[in-house]
């Protein structure tokens, strides 16, 4: 061992070690210069602890110290000793004690950093560009070193699991040939074969289901998988799924799978235990209550559809909607009455506008009072109408009542949006971060009409099984054909989700023709597949929970970024490589290009 290495971490010490001697490695989190003291704090992964250099050591130990800056690398050799009366720190694990330099070695220099390491609390970060250009830098951070472990542990606390239940990892290839999940792909060209081209996984679908027609039975891969999507707060262009599949399963079978997994992951991460069974929720009633196939069941703020009660108004607005086939749907914000003025709620008010701004015609309003309701439209209705609108919405004196009039998708859309914002304006979204909400939403339909292109989509991918009673109807009654699948929300985000597949060939290739590709094409882009499920496929199916998402719940944070350790940035650029770059022109010959 070297003479600089250290003998203990910067977490370590504690009064039981008062008098002992130590070697220390570190950062220079902060360094304070007096006449006859120099104090840094030196910071490692495991903590910081302070040490004094005094002027009468001699020697040019000092001067040393006096020199260095922030996050200097440094090796402290030294005496553990109490720290002075008054000058404990509580805040800190080590805060009883510091260490009395009598060497000291600088491993490393470092010039001005370009933003503080350190975090001070209620201070503001710096600018979020110059932190992942030196993204080296601000993984030094604890909160971002935090995010780390705790995805460490997510990654442990799965692999145990699953292993533990007989799954088998198996790892699939990153070149291979375009999965439908939706999104573009990443190509990549092949030199040994100009113009074709690799994909990269948007995620390890069809390899899963052949690995269930290979009698692997019970699959699961941390998987990475790439998408060139429009980036949000909570998506990247790269991101990893836990991917499970499983043979001769239902439904019931995997959302228990992962309930037992949700657990553990609880009680390892954050020491808490979540209660099972999930609650269900189908896609209609999530829409119809929520305005959302990923509610935020956090707080309440449930929509109700009013379109019986609505058609009976004097108000044209309503009566045009209902006499289109329209839906009238409502909130009632509880207590709300006094948040928002008339001004804010009128056209072109705030809040009318977060239903505007959406595409919506306008936002209908009621205040509550004492034994009537104002805002405008309460003289289109006759006697009686107003109460009985209070009665289905729950409304009591001070409730704030929002309505809307739309065709009935968009409705759920634009009621949705303002229950997420009503519940941010209002603070309901509960801050403690300890607060989890988790769902399944199940009974998706299959396939979504593409308006732009005039054909049907698949609403999870191609594979996904219908519900065997709809079958039959996959070509006669496509609209309303619903799906075996099921999303997994926690806390308004997807954080998995996943389906029961098809096993039979031939209702394979009847789905691929509804979605537009006849035989041949299917045969040619999907072959194997097609080759694979006659030869004994084992009904199967699985599910993905995007880990990323995870580690965000789990960490408290709304920011994807916070625990990638090098993430992109909103316009998919690595800001510290310069990913993507030009490459040069020899390059590109090789490669055909
Ligand atoms: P799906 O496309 O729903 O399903 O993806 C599964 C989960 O992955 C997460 N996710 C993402 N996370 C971060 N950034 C992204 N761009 C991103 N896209 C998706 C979400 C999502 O729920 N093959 C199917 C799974 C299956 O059917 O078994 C699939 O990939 O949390």
């Amino acid at each position: 061992m070297a003479d600089w290495q250290r003998t203990v971490t910067c977490g370590a010490l504690r009064a039981e070690h008062l008098g002992t001697s130590v070697t220390l490695n570190g950062w220079v989190n902060s360094r304070r210069a007096y006449n006859q003291q120099v104090f840094l704090d030196l910071r490692d992964r495991y903590g910081v602890t302070q040490v004094v250099i005094e002027a009468d050591a001699g020697s040019p130990l000092f001067d040393i110290a006096d020199g260095t800056g922030r996050e200097w690398c440094l090796s402290v050799k030294g005496e553990v000793r109490r720290r002075l009366p008054g000058k404990e720190n509580a805040e800190l694990a080590t805060g009883a004690v510091e260490v009395v330099a009598r060497h000291l070695e600088v491993l490393n220099k470092c010039p001005t950093p370009p933003f503080e390491v350190t975090e001070f609390p209620g201070e503001e970060l710096a600018g979020e560009d110059i932190r992942l250009q030196y993204r080296f830098l601000d993984l030094r951070r604890p909160s971002l070193q935090k995010a780390l472990l705790m995805r460490n542990r997510l990654n442990q606390t799965i692999r145990s699991f699953l292993d533990g239940r007989s799954f088998v990892e198996v790892e699939t290839p990153l070149l291979g040939r375009s999965t439908p999940e939706g999104a573009r792909d990443y190509l990549v060209p092949s030199r040994v074969h100009p113009g074709s081209w690799y994909a990269l996984p948007q995620s390890p679908q069809l390899y899963k289901q052949l690995l269930m027609v290979s009698g692997i039975d019970r699959y699961y891969q941390i998987a990475r998988c790439l998408r060139d999507e429009d980036l949000r707060a909570d998506r990247q262009p790269e991101f990893t799924q836990l991917d499970v599949e499983m043979s001769f399963v239902d439904q019931d079978d995997i959302l228990k799978l992962i309930e037992d997994l949700a657990v553990e992951v609880f009680r390892s991460c954050l020491g808490m235990e979540v209660t099972v069974p999930f609650p269900r929720l189908s896609y209609d009633e999530a829409m119809l209550r929520y305005g959302s196939d990923k509610p935020d069941l956090r707080y309440g703020l449930e929509i109700t559809d009013v379109t019986d009660w609505a058609g009976g108004s004097g108000f044209k607005v309503f009566q045009e909607a209902v006499a289109a086939g329209h839906a009238v749907r409502a909130i009632n914000a509880t207590g709300a009455a006094g948040r928002f003025s008339n001004t804010e709620l009128k056209p072109g008010g705030k809040l009318s506008e977060v239903v505007t701004r959406a595409g919506g015609k306008g936002l209908a309003w009621l205040k509550v009072e004492e034994g009537k309701y104002t805002g405008g439209i309460e003289k289109f209705f006759a006697a009686g109408m107003l109460e009985e609108l209070g009665r289905r919405l729950g409304a009591k004196p001070g409730d704030l009542l929002l309505l809307v009039a739309d065709a009935p998708d968009k409705a759920a859309e634009l009621l949705g949006g303002l229950r997420t914002h009503l519940a941010a304006q209002l603070g309901l979204v509960p801050a403690d971060a300890k607060t989890f909400k988790p769902l399944w939403v199940v009974d998706f339909p299959s396939f979504m009409r593409d308006d732009e292109e005039g054909r049907w989509v698949a609403n999870h991918h191609p594979f996904t099984a219908p519900r065997v009673a709809d079958i039959a109807k996959l070509e006669s009654d496509t609209a309303s054909v619903k799906a075996r699948a099921y999303d997994l929300v926690i806390n308004g985000y997807e954080c998995g989700g996943g389906s029961i597949r098809i096993h039979d060939p031939v209702v394979q290739e009847r789905l691929f023709a509804v979605l537009g590709l006849p035989a041949e094409q299917a045969r040619e882009k999907f072959g194997f597949l097609l080759d694979a499920l006659k030869m004994g496929a084992p009904p199967h199916g699985g599910i993905a929970l995007g880990l990323d998402r995870w580690a965000m719940i789990l960490s408290g944070t709304a920011n994807i970024r916070d625990v990638i350790a090098f993430p992109k940035n909103q316009r998919a650029r690595d800001l510290m490589t310069g990913a993507p770059a030009p490459v040069d022109a020899r390059q590109l010959k090789e490669l055909g290009l």
